[in-house]
C-alpha cells in the first residue's frame, strides 16, 4: 500500500527542531510572565465572519488564504489564520473590559493560512501572541516592542526592529488619496496584483516584493508626513520611549501590515540572516468597537514560532541521561527500584529493555546518547550498590545506594 503523507504545508515537528521550537516557546512564555500577561486558550475554529470583519475583506488573508468550511447547519467556519481576532472576540464575549482597567492576555497555538509553502512558510504554523487592552498610551506600544526585542536578544538572534505609524481614521483617508493618485501615475510599472491592490488596498502596494513595484513606490508619499497632531505625538513619544529603553530600531515609512485592523503604531522584527519577518504587531484602537464591544484601545504582537526556531543556534542543555542496565533476569526488580530512586531525585532515566550482556547494553546506552550507565549485576544487588560508568570518560565507580543518594546526587 502507498504510504500516507502529511498534507502539503502541514508539518511534523520533532527531534532537534522540536527542541529549538520549545526553547522559543519557553523563552517567550517566561518573558510574557515578566510583563504580567495571563494566558488564554482559544478555539482553533471561529465563525468565518470573526476574521472577515477584523482582518479585513480586502486582505490577502481573507481573500485567498483562509481555510473556510460550512458546519452541518451551513454556517461558515474558519480555521484561525491568526490570534488577535479570537482574543478580541473572547474579550468582548466574556465581558473582560468590566473586570480590570487593563487586560493583558497571551495565547499560543497553531494558525492556518493557505499560502504557498516555502522555507519558513507553512500552511499550519504556530504563534505566541500577546495583546494589551485598555490603554492609548504609547508607553504600551513601547513595552510590546520591548518584549519582541527581548525575545530575539535572549535567543541571540540578529534582527532589526522596524517601526512606522499608519495613522488613524482622521489622517489616513487624506494619505490614502494622495497615495492612490501617486500610484495611478506609476501604474505602468506595477505588477498585476498591485494594479488590483491600488484600488482595493493601496497601502499594501508599499509592501510588494516585486522589484519593479519596489522601485515604483520609492518616491511615494509617506504616511508619517500625513499624520494628524494626535498620531504624530503618539509616534514621537513611542520613539522617545524606545530610545529611553535602549531598544535599537529603524523607521521604515513603507512598513504596512497584511491585516487591516491597525492604527498608529506598526512594527516588525526582521531577521538579518534570513531577511524575513519573525515577530510582528501593532496598535488596533478601533477593533474592539468594530467587533461590537465597548470602545477599547489595544496593542499586541505575535511571534512566529517556527521562524524564530529556525534561527536559534544554542539549544538549552538537557539533563544528563542515566541508563540503568540490569545484568541477568534476577536483577530486574532491583533495577526498577534504582530507576525509581533516581527519578525521585529528578534524574532523567532510561531503563534498558534489552536482556543481553554488558557489552551489548553499553552499546545500546551509547546509541541512546546516555551520559551514565548505571550497572546493576548480582553483586550490586546483594550489596545494595550500583556501578556507575561515565560514558564520556569511561571512568567507573561502585557506590552504595546510601553513598549515591546522600552524597553524590
Ligand atoms: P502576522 O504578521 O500576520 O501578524 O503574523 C505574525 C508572525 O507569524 C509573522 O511575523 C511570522 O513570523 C508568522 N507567520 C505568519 N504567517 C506564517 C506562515 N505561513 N508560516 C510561518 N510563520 C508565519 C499577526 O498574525 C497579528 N495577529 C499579530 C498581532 C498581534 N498584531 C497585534 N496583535
Amino acid at each position: 500500500m502507498e504510504e500516507f503523507r502529511s498534507v502539503r504545508g502541514f508539518h511534523d515537528i520533532f527531534g532537534e527542531e522540536l527542541e529549538r521550537f520549545n526553547a522559543v516557546r519557553q523563552t517567550v512564555r517566561r518573558i510574557l510572565e515578566l510583563y504580567n500577561f495571563e494566558e488564554i486558550i482559544l478555539p482553533v475554529v471561529e465563525y468565518a465572519e470573526v476574521f472577515q470583519r477584523s482582518i479585513g475583506e480586502a486582505t490577502d488573508i481573507v481573500q485567498k488564504e483562509m481555510f473556510v468550511f460550512p458546519d452541518k447547519k451551513g454556517r461558515m467556519l474558519a480555521l484561525r489564520p491568526e490570534g488577535t481576532a479570537g482574543v478580541v472576540r473572547a474579550f468582548i464575549q466574556n465581558r473582560m473590559f468590566a473586570l480590570k482597567p487593563y487586560t493583558k492576555l497571551f495565547y499560543e497555538g497553531p494558525m492556518f493560512r493557505y499560502e504557498r509553502p516555502q522555507a519558513g512558510r507553512y500552511r499550519q504554523f504556530h504563534q505566541i501572541g500577546g495583546e494589551v487592552f485598555g490603554s492609548l498610551d504609547p508607553l504600551v506600544d513601547a513595552e510590546v516592542i520591548s518584549i519582541a526585542h527581548k525575545v530575539v536578544k535572549e535567543l541571540k538572534i540578529e534582527a532589526v526592529v522596524e517601526v512606522n505609524s499608519i495613522g488613524c481614521k482622521v489622517c489616513r483617508p487624506a494619505y490614502r488619496e494622495a497615495l492612490v493618485q501617486y500610484l495611478e501615475q506609476v501604474a505602468g510599472h506595477l505588477c498585476e496584483d498591485c494594479i488590483d491592490r491600488k484600488d482595493r488596498n493601496p497601502l499594501r502596494v508599499l509592501d510588494c516584493k516585486v522589484p519593479t513595484c519596489k522601485s515604483a513606490v520609492k518616491d511615494a508619499p509617506k504616511m508619517v508626513d500625513f499624520l494628524c497632531e494626535e498620531c504624530r505625538e503618539h509616534y514621537q513619544k513611542l520613539l522617545e520611549y524606545l530610545n529611553i529603553m535602549g531598544i535599537p530600531y529603524v523607521e521604515n515609512p513603507n512598513l504596512v501590515r497584511g491585516l487591516d485592523y491597525y492604527t498608529k503604531t506598526v512594527f516588525e522584527v526582521v531577521s538579518r540572516e534570513l531577511g524575513i519577518t519573525i515577530i510582528a504587531g501593532g496598535r488596533y484602537d478601533y477593533l474592539v468597537e468594530e467587533m461590537g464591544g465597548v470602545p477599547t484601545p489595544a496593542v499586541g504582537f505575535a511571534v512566529g514560532v517556527e521562524r524564530v526556531a529556525m534561527l536559534v543556534k544554542e539549544l538549552p542543555q538537557r539533563q544528563p541521561l542515566y541508563m540503568v542496565i540490569p545484568l541477568g533476569e534476577d536483577t530486574v526488580s532491583y533495577a526498577l527500584k534504582v530507576c525509581e530512586l533516581l527519578r525521585e531525585k529528578g534524574k532523567r532515566v532510561e531503563l534498558s529493555y534489552k536482556r543481553a550482556g554488558l557489552k551489548k547494553q553499553l552499546e545500546l546506552a551509547n546509541k541512546l546518547k546516555a551520559d551514565y550507565a548505571v550497572i546493576v549485576g548480582e553483586d550490586e544487588m546483594r550489596e545494595e550498590s550500583v556501578s556507575i560508568k561515565n560514558l564520556h570518560t569511561g571512568e567507573q565507580v561502585k557506590l552504595s545506594l546510601k553513598e549515591l543518594f546522600s552524597h553524590v546526587l
